[in-house]
């Protein structure tokens, strides 16, 4: 569904209005498009003293050939000359018109909370020079695993941080936190190409963990990360699984597309566009696991990863919610995930360094009213992630969710107008995101080189009010 209200607003007369009317004035979000440069515009990196992260920083901006900047007294100076990185020394004044369409900035080295101070002194002169889309990327060290509380406190501090500057830095621009473990230094890369990238664009104010997981990934093409790998894909024939496969197919994956036998025509299409195949199922039949784990087997030897997006709502205040309506949501959001999962899992269908992605909710996360059946399921999910995280692991696979926020499609199209309005704007970015953007974060997940991401659960909802 389209969002008339940001075209207008960003025409001549709406631009009037909403300056006189003090209306809300969304950007046009910058999204990729095939053979796209990773960032389009100036980088800066920064560090704080002693910053561990910033020799692999530095790597990766090399890789990617990014037109890279650091203040004159920098200590990144030394780390780009060690990774073969070109760096041009740059003093913030109000008179340079430079903008940046990205700030990476290295604070693993904060160890305690007088030095936060580093971070007003790096951020505060430059965010008057931050181009539209901007993207802000702050580093630091997973408070669990610091070694004395000091360190974990003021490493915890940069994640309030960044959720705050994520609400200054308008025009469209995002800033996340991304936490990495120790040992897990190397296992940052395809995060910082996510959050740089405008695959990104409604990815706004996220906290990430990087860790050692010991699961290996092998070479990685970045142009087709998922080449010779079997993912399927839940309610595929349309909306958000649509996006997913498409995405995904994109990324050079065989897409299995599953829908209930109703959506099979719709199912063929999708199916086709992509040259993936249909696997018309209803995922809460008894037989569905066993078919599901059969099908993957006999017609591609396993499978690499596994999107569960099927989803439905039937929202009612709970003192007239009868049992159907709660028991088919928690069916379909829920336990048919875990019976899938484990039909998978007990016939070793998953491969090595595979994928377990589920598509949550916010409403999991702050709850909505008239939802509780749905934010029931959804905050399972999230539970579903979090418990399965470390037996997994040990088998060489990763379980992440996804959780988005008002995503343009035909369920939230069914939303009465007010609500759906309220919906789309109560973020920072004043928009509704669209398909691709939950799409796209799925495929960073679905990556090979994320084998260094397991557990998180990272919103996709242009920093909603609603929720944490
Ligand atoms: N659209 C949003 O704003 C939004 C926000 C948060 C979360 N989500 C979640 O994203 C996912 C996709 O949502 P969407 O907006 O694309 O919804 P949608 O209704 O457009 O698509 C859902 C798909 O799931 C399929 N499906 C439903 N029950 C099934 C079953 N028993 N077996 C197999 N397939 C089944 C449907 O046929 C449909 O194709 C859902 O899990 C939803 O809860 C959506």
């Amino acid at each position: 569904m389209s969002d008339r209200y940001i075209d207008f607003i960003n025409s001549s007369v709406g631009q009037m209005l909403a300056k006189n009317l003090g209306l809300p004035a969304p950007t046009p979000l910058d999204r990729f498009v095939d053979d796209q440069p990773v960032v389009s515009g100036a980088v800066l990196v920064g560090a704080a003293r002693n910053g561990t992260l910033v020799d692999d920083i530095a790597k990766f901006l090399n890789n990617i050939n990014a037109d890279t900047y650091a203040l004159f007294d920098s200590e990144v100076h030394a780390a780009a000359a060690g990774a073969g990185l070109n760096i041009q020394a740059y003093a913030p004044s109000a008179e340079d018109s430079q903008k940046f369409k990205a700030v990476v900035f290295d604070a693993s080295g904060i160890t305690e909370s007088e030095q936060l101070q580093e971070l007003h002194s790096f951020f505060s002169p430059i965010m008057r020079k931050l181009a539209s889309c901007n993207r802000v990327i702050v580093l630091g060290r997973t408070p669990e695993l610091c070694d004395n509380p000091l360190h974990a406190t003021a490493q915890r501090a940069l994640e309030g941080f960044t959720r705050a500057l994520a609400k200054e830095v308008k025009k469209g621009g995002t800033a996340q936190t991304i936490y990495v473990a120790p040992d897990a230094d190397h296992l940052v890369v395809s995060s910082l190409r996510f959050f740089i990238s405008p695959k990104s664009a409604y990815v706004s104010g996220q906290v990430v963990r990087v860790s050692a997981t010991g699961i290996e990934a092998g070479e990685v093409d970045w142009s087709r990360p998922l080449a010779g790998k079997v993912a399927l894909v839940t309610g595929a024939s349309r909306g958000i699984g649509e996006a997913i496969a498409d995405v995904l197919a994109r990324d050079g994956a065989h897409v299995i597309c599953l829908d209930i036998p109703q959506q099979e025509e719709d199912l063929q299409r999708v199916a086709s566009r992509i040259q993936g195949s249909v696997l018309a199922v209803d995922i809460t039949a008894h037989e569905a696991p066993a078919r599901i784990a059969e099908h993957c087997k006999n017609a591609h030897g396993g499978l690499d990863i596994i999107v569960h997006n099927a989803g439905v709502t039937r929202d009612k205040m709970l003192a007239n919610m009868k049992d159907p309506l709660w028991n088919m949501v928690i069916n379909i959001n829920l336990s048919s995930e875990e019976r899938i999962n484990e039909a998978l899992l007990n016939d070793d269908v998953i491969r090595a360094n595979g994928r377990i992605i589920c598509v949550s909710s916010i409403s999991g996360i702050a709850g909505n009213a008239g939802q509780t059946n749905y934010a029931t399921s959804k905050a399972g999910v999230i539970g579903m992630v979090q418990s399965m995280k470390q037996p997994l692991q040990a088998r060489g696979i990763t379980i992440n969710a996804v959780a988005p926020g008002f995503i343009e499609t035909q369920m939230t199209a069914a939303i009465p107008f007010a609500i759906r309005e309220a919906g789309r704007r109560m973020n920072s970015m004043s928009q509704g995101g669209q398909p691709v953007d939950v799409a796209e974060t799925i495929a960073w997940y679905a990556s090979p080189a994320s084998n260094g991401l397991t557990g998180n659960v990272v919103r996709v909802c242009g920093q909603s009010l609603i929720g944490a």
